[in-house]
């Protein structure tokens, strides 16, 4: 999506290829500071490695550059974060040991092309660490039937705790916790409580027959929901809790009225 992707010459992010060599000659002349190595971040929720293969090529031919222009060979390589994971059924990530092997296998052989030292590697995961170790539960309220256009079912969230669908158009997998074994049996779009038309949560997913009062949870909440949280409506954050081996802590309690006015001072 538009919306995830930094490593591109129309971003508000990063040195222009145009800016690079004067960057590099004003760090490397600066008394004040100590130059390390390059660092690139191509965007997040990536499923190929094709592009990671392109930026080092790059990165690591313009270390060449730097190496014959100023004598200096980088240290590091920080090639950013980024790596997607599955959050729907048809998607297909590559796995970590395929991230791993093509990456420093990349690496390598530039170097070696180049004749530059093997740089020290720094990878910055984040969705890829936490995304599908979150999962967002969530009350059934008012399910609204357009006939032959959409079912709405609305749950007592939404884009205060996790806006991935209006920003990016992120999609997600629900399941009926309270009957999970059940089969699917239609699509439906799971909308918010939020007072916009835009509040939804997943646009269309298939799930079980679903009741006001169920519960509904939402798969690959652990990355960009909590962080991007607002108190939207004056409406309070849920709680979260931890569950390991059958029990579960409370470890952000639930917040309060009195939460929402804390920074009030008249
Ligand atoms: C510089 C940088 N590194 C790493 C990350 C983490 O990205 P991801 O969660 O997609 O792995 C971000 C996310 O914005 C970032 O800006």
């Amino acid at each position: 999506h538009e919306y995830n992707t930094t490593g591109i010459t129309d971003s508000k992010f990063g040195l222009t290829r145009t800016t690079w060599d004067e960057a590099v000659a004003t760090a490397l002349a600066a008394p004040n500071l100590n130059v390390d190595g390059l660092h690139f971040h191509l965007g997040s929720q990536i499923l190929e490695i094709d592009p990671y293969r392109k930026a080092i090529e790059v990165m690591l031919s313009y270390a060449a550059e730097i190496k014959q222009q100023h004598g200096f060979e980088i240290k590091i390589l920080s090639i950013g974060g980024g790596f997607g994971v599955r959050y729907t059924m048809d998607e297909d990530p590559p796995p970590i040991a395929a991230w791993a092997e093509i990456i420093s296998d990349e690496i390598t052989r530039r170097c070696h092309d180049l004749k530059l030292s093997l740089p020290r590697l720094i990878i910055e995961p984040g969705r890829a660490i936490v995304a599908r170790a979150g999962t967002a539960l969530y009350r059934v309220g008012v399910i609204k039937d357009i006939p032959g256009i959409r079912r709405y079912v609305c749950v007592d969230g939404g884009m205060g705790d996790n806006i991935r669908y209006p920003m990016y158009g992120a999609r997600q997998e629900a399941l009926v916790a309270n009957r999970a074994a059940a089969n699917a049996t239609g699509r439906v779009t799971v909308a918010g409580k939020y007072c916009e038309s835009g509040d939804i949560l997943i646009k269309e997913v298939e799930l079980a027959d679903v009741k006001t009062g169920d519960i509904l949870a939402v798969a690959g909440s652990g990355a960009y929901c909590i962080p991007m949280q607002s108190n939207y409506n004056a409406s309070r954050r849920p709680p979260i809790v931890f569950v390991r081996d059958g029990k579960a802590r409370l470890v952000r309690r639930r917040e309060t009225l009195e939460d929402l006015t804390r920074c009030d001072t008249a």
